[in-house]
């Protein structure tokens, strides 16, 4: 019987929360990447990873297993605070991708991109400097988009946009 791997990195829960719905969904196994060690049983893999600094997180973990992926049903997934439904931000997080996986992946893997979370106050030290440095970048910038203004919010108050249901196409595409 096909089996189905659902593979996560995620630094504080929105991929888990996507990956949790599609493991659910499809009945697969659900691995993080550090239990994800022998892919060996499965004919699909879906793979999701939030977006740090436009590069995939994780994505040393796609390129060790990449020919072992090859050979099987790919997807991957993205989170980001960047919605989605923009189209130049899925242009901006393919991009990402483009810059941070071989060509080999990108050709061979069906990509899917899910809008994430951010809460400033509960980041990793090393992030909140990284946050930070873009703070004062967007605070000088002398017009800011809705998404900059949405995300210099994040200082004082979380921004929370996951919604599962977004992974849906992704189910559907799986099971066709
Ligand atoms: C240090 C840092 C850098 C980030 N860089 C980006 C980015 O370049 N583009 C983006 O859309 N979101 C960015 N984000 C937002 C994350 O993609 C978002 O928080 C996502 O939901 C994280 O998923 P995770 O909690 O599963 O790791 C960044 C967040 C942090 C903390």
């Amino acid at each position: 019987m096909a089996k189905t791997a659902v593979i996560f990195c995620s630094e504080y829960g929105s991929t888990k929360k996507y990956a949790e719905y599609i493991a659910e969904k499809l009945q697969a196994d659900l691995l993080s990447t550090a239990q994800a060690k022998d892919l060996s049983p499965y004919d699909t893999v879906i793979y999701g990873g939030g977006i740090y600094a436009g590069s995939l997180n994780g994505n040393e973990w796609l390129k060790k297993n990449q020919e072992t992926l090859c050979n099987k049903k790919l997807v991957i997934f993205t989170c980001s605070f960047s919605d989605p439904q923009i189209a130049r931000n899925t242009k901006y997080i393919r991009e990402g991708l483009d810059k941070c996986l071989s060509p080999m992946l990108m050709d061979h893997a069906k990509i899917f991109c899910f809008h994430g979370a951010l809460d400033y106050q509960h980041l990793k030290f090393a992030h909140k400097g990284m946050m930070k440095v873009l703070f004062q970048i967007l605070k000088h910038k002398k017009e800011r988009s809705l998404e900059e203004e949405a995300m210099l919010q994040t200082q004082v108050t979380p921004a929370n946009f996951v919604d599962t249901t977004q992974a849906d196409g992704l189910i559907l595409y799986i099971k066709d």
